[in-house]
C-alpha cells in the first residue's frame, strides 16, 4: 500500500512537472542580416558555448524552422503539396517537446536529457551535440501522405531539407550556430518518442551560441 502511495505521488509530481509552453509570439522585427548575407557566411558549427536560449529565442527559432507565415495553412518552409508533413521536436537538457506551429506551443513529450540520442547511436555518436543548449529533431511523418512509397520518402526528405535549411540560414542571421546531421540514434529516438513506423527522424540541427 505504502508502495502503492508512494508511486501515485512520484506519478503526480511527474505529471505536475510536465508541462507544456506556450511560446512568446516570433518576433518579427528581431535584428539579422541579410539573406544574402547569410547564404555567404553560412557554415557548420559544432562547438557551442553554454548560454541556453530563452523561450523568445526559441520562439524565433522554431518559427524561422517551421512556423505559420501568411495563415494557418502555410509555414517558413515549402512542403510537397503543403503536407507540413514534417514534426519538429526540440531537445534540451530537461524534457523533450514538439513544437506546435498553429498554436505556438511546445508540447511536453518527456522529462530528461535526451540529447545522447541526437547525438548518435552505439556505433558512431558525435559528443560535441551535448554542448548545444537545444537540438532540433526533423521528423517525418507518412501519414500526412497517405503512402510511404519512393516518391513520399523523396518529398519527405526534401521537406526535411527545407527546414533545416531555414534553421542553418536563421542562425547564420542571428549570431546563433548550428549544424545540420542526419547522424543520430533513430531507433532510440523512435522508442522516446512514441513514434509510429510511419514516422521517421531523418534530420536534426544542434543550436546554440558559439563559443568564444
Ligand atoms: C544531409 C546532411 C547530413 C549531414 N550529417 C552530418 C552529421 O551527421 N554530422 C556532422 O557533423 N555533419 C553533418 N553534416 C554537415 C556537413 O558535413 C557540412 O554541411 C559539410 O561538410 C559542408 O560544410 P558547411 O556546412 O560548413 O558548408 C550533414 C549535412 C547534410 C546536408
Amino acid at each position: 500500500m505504502k508502495a502503492l502511495l508512494m508511486t501515485l505521488a512520484l506519478t503526480m509530481g511527474m505529471n505536475a512537472m510536465a508541462q507544456d509552453i506556450q511560446l512568446p509570439k516570433a518576433d518579427m522585427k528581431q535584428k539579422s542580416m541579410s539573406v544574402v548575407q547569410a547564404l555567404n557566411t553560412r557554415h557548420s558549427v559544432r562547438e557551442y558555448s553554454s548560454r541556453e536560449l530563452n523561450n523568445q529565442e526559441l520562439s524565433n527559432l522554431c518559427w524561422a524552422a517551421c512556423g505559420v507565415t501568411r495563415d494557418a495553412d502555410h509555414r517558413t518552409a515549402p512542403t510537397a503539396m503543403n503536407k507540413k508533413e514534417i514534426r519538429l521536436y526540440v531537445f534540451n537538457k530537461k524534457a523533450v517537446y514538439e513544437y506546435q506551429p498553429v498554436s505556438n506551443k511546445l508540447k511536453h513529450i518527456t522529462n530528461g536529457d535526451h540529447r545522447n540520442l541526437v547525438a548518435g547511436g552505439k556505433g558512431f555518436k558525435q559528443d560535441f551535440v551535448m554542448q548545444a543548449p537545444v537540438s532540433l529533431v526533423m521528423v517525418i511523418d507518412f501519414e500526412r501522405f497517405g503512402s510511404q512509397n519512393e516518391q513520399a520518402q523523396m518529398m519527405g526528405c526534401v521537406d526535411a531539407g527545407n527546414v533545416s535549411e531555414n534553421i542553418n540560414l536563421y542562425c547564420q542571421a542571428v549570431g546563433l550556430c548550428t549544424v545540420p546531421r542526419a547522424t543520430m540514434d533513430v531507433e532510440g529516438i523512435r522508442k522516446l518518442l512514441s513514434l509510429s513506423s510511419k514516422q521517421l527522424p531523418i534530420l536534426n540541427n544542434p543550436v546554440g551560441y558559439p563559443k568564444k
